[in-house]
This record gives C-alpha cells, structure tokens and sequence, in this order.
C-alpha cells in the first residue's frame, strides 16, 4: 500500500519505515529540510536501534519530501503536540498538517498518530477535513513507542489501538497493520485518544507510587528494590515501572499528564490523582539534595554528576530529572562537574556554565560528593578513589561495588 507519514520524527520515522518494511511504498513530508534530504541520503535523522539499518534495507520504497504535491494513499499524522504555558496541548502543527494533506487529497483517509486530547480528532482535526472532501475519511491510531526501542516496540506491540468512524478506516487500517503479530483494538477515535494518555498516566502513577512507598521505605531504613519484589508478584500487578528512583521525565509522560489534568479541568474535572503523581514528581529528585546535605553544606562544594539524559541510551534530556537537581545546587552555591556518556551536548544548551567532563574519572577529580541520576550500564563499576571526599547519592539503582564510600540510595 501506499502510505505518507507528515512528521519525521522518532514517531513518524520509526512508522514509515517498519511500514516500508513491511512492504508498503512510504513518502515522509517534513519542514524540516535537512532532515528530508538525509532520508533522501538513507540516513536515519534520529537514532533509534535498528532503524538506520532497516532504512537501508528499504530505500527502494522509501521517498521524502519537504512539501504536500504528492501526497499518497494512507496519511499519518505524526508532529509534535507539545505543552502550551498551561499544560494543554499546541495543536497548530496538527492543524496545519490536516488542512495541508485534505487539500492536496481527493479522497483516501487521514489517521491521526500524534498524541492529542480526546475529542480533538472528530471536534477539531475532523472538520478541517470536511472543508475540502467528503470523501476523505479520518482514523485515530495512538502510538505507544518507547524512546530508543520505538521499532521493536512498532513491531512487537501489546496491542494495536484504531479508532475508527467508517468501513473505509477500519479495512485500510487492518490490512496495514496484519502482517504484525500483535491483538487488534477497533474503537472510535475518542476512546483511542483516551487510551494513549490513560496508558501513559498509569505507567507513570505506577512510578510515582514506586517512588512514595520507596520514600516511606527510606525512612524506615529498609530497601523499596525489595518491598517492591514482593508486591509484583501479583500477577495483576506485575513487576514492570515499579523502579523508584529520581521519578520520570521524557518527552511524554510529563507532557501527557499536564494535558490530561488541563483538557480534564476545561471540562470542569479536576483530576487529583493525576495532579499528585505531577507534584510528587516534581519533588522527588530534590530528595537527592535532601540526603546530600545531611553531610555537607553544599556551598562552594563540587559535586560531580553522572549521568545527565531522562533515561539510559538515549542522549535526549528533555524533562530530565538531572535539570531540577542541577539547577538547585547552582541556587546553593556548589559547583558542578557533570559526565553523561551521551547527553552532553544537549545539556549544555541549558547549562551553558557547568564543567562538563569527559570521563567519570574527570568528573570525580577533587569532587566533594557524587550524585548518579541516569541508570547508563558503564555506571555499574565506578572508581571513586580520586574523590576528595567518598559521599555518594544514587537517584538511579545501577551501581554495584559500594566498598570505601558513604552511600546513599535515595529509596534504599
Ligand atoms: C514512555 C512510554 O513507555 C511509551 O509507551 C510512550 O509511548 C512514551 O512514553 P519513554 O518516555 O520513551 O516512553 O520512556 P520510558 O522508558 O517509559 O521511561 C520514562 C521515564 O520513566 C524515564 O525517565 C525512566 O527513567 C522512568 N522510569 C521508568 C522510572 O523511573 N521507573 C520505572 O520503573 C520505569
């Protein structure tokens, strides 16, 4: 089949080309020229595993292009919807993206993959549509994409989520998606819309209560790693997104729960679980700080951090739980020496004045304290010996050997 993905990010990228590997003729239409021309060259813009391969592997049905003229068969809709000042989603880039492709289409169907509040794909995107053709039918198809194992989690899904409003959306989309081994759920586009940010808000929740429990657990001097063994042996609640640590970040979950909790209160609900899991997120990693400064005044002290992204593997920092910490012991006076084995440039844009560090050992040189904030696997055996004084904070449970340090793990 045909298929155009509008947005070239991890999104729409790792979808147009699992759906080129698949069999499909995919054409990518972006703003971004650079990124078109490096399709255009077969370079993967972004990193996600296997996918610069895949790519290769499929260049004979893979086009770009950075306007609409051609626009073919089956549309995705695949841009950002990024938080406005209060947490409610940006539409304009879907807008924009609707009424681009129903202008350049006679008929066909557009499907909405970018994550919008429910109700936005039949009251919003729905009737942009209906000014050029009635013969174009629109479909929501929520993706649930990890970041770095966006194509393992495209090709081997729990669940493939359509929200359909007719025949013609249901039948394309079934036979696009039939070659993946994966239960199909056909709904309407607003309950698909609902389940994309249900489904963010309880892995999050299930974080979050990870991390209150491992809060009490702290104080109680017992280790959260080992309450919560025991709790996910329930099979109905299972041992996954129950590591506490210094909470989460990304550029999903954050975003997702403050659309909810804003959408929810336009409609005049406030919705208070959602909104404590946020405050409690917020909160958790000063905790680091917290436990710190039961051992040194923090002024003029250097304090070496490692590890810098939202998560392992990925050098993406946005929402990460390192930019609060840095930014409350800047306001207090230590200084920072950071180590990320990825990350760096990234944070640099927000932390232009920090020393950044291309090692561990660099970074540990003459430092006072060490706080670990991202689980990277090289974090699992560290020298501290060149540390002026051997106090270590862990936000994330990765390190092994604790031997001739003073250890604190922020829940353990
Ligand atoms: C998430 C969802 O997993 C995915 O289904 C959705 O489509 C997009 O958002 P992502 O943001 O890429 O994916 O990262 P994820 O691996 O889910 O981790 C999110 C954050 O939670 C990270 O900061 C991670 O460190 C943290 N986390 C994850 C925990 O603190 N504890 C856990 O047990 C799991």
């Amino acid at each position: 089949m045909d298929i155009t993905v509008i947005g070239a990010g991890y999104v729409g990228l790792t979808t147009g080309v699992a759906f080129a590997e698949l069999g499909n003729n995919v054409r990518f239409i972006d703003i971004d020229e650079e990124k078109i021309n490096k399709i255009k060259e077969g370079v993967a813009p972004i990193y996600e595993e296997g996918l610069q391969e895949m790519m290769e592997r499929n260049m004979s049905r893979i086009k770009a292009a950075s306007s609409y003229n051609e626009i073919d068969g089956v549309v995705f809709i695949c841009v950002g919807t990024p938080s406005l000042q209060d947490g409610s989603i940006n539409l304009e880039y879907a807008k924009e993206a609707v009424e681009n492709a129903a202008k350049n289409m006679e008929e066909g169907l557009i499907v909405i993959k970018s994550t919008v509040f429910p109700g936005t794909t039949e009251k919003i995107l729905l009737p942009i549509v209906e000014k050029y053709s009635k013969k174009i039918s629109i479909a929501m198809n929520p993706e649930f994409l990890r970041e770095g194992k966006a194509l393992h989690d495209f090709l081997h899904p729990d669940r493939i989520v359509i929200g359909i409003r007719d025949e013609k959306g249901e039948r394309l989309l079934k036979e696009l998606y039939k070659p993946i081994d994966a239960p199909v759920l056909v709904t309407n586009p607003t309950v698909a819309e609902l389940i994309k940010y249900a489904s963010n808000a309880f892995l999050a929740t299930k974080i979050t209560f990870a991390n209150e429990i491992g809060n009490l657990a702290k104080l109680l001097g017992i280790d959260v790693y080992e309450v919560m063994k025991g709790v996910a042996m329930d099979h109905r609640i299972s041992p996954y997104f129950l590591n506490a640590g210094v909470g989460f970040g990304g550029s999903c979950f954050p975003k997702d729960l403050k659309a909810l909790r804003a959408g929810a209160k336009k409609l005049g609900y406030d919705m208070l679980l959602v909104d404590a899991v946020l405050k409690i997120n917020d909160e958790q990693p000063l905790r680091v700080i917290k436990l710190l400064e039961k051992y040194m005044d923090v002024r003029n002290k250097t304090i070496a951090i490692l590890g810098l992204a939202f998560k392992a593997n990925t050098d993406d920092i946005r929402e990460s739980r390192a930019i609060p910490v840095i930014r409350e012991l800047l306001k207090k006076g230590a200084k920072i020496k950071a180590y990320d084995p990825m990350a760096m440039e990234n944070m640099k844009r927000v932390f232009p004045s920090i020393e950044y560090c291309d090692s561990i050992d660099k970074a540990l040189d003459s430092a006072d304290a060490c706080l670990i904030l991202t689980d990277w696997k090289e974090f699992e055996n560290i020298d501290f010996q060149k540390m002026r004084k051997k106090i270590v904070i862990e936000g994330r449970r990765i390190l092994k050997n604790k031997e001739g340090i003073i250890y604190e793990g922020i829940c353990w």
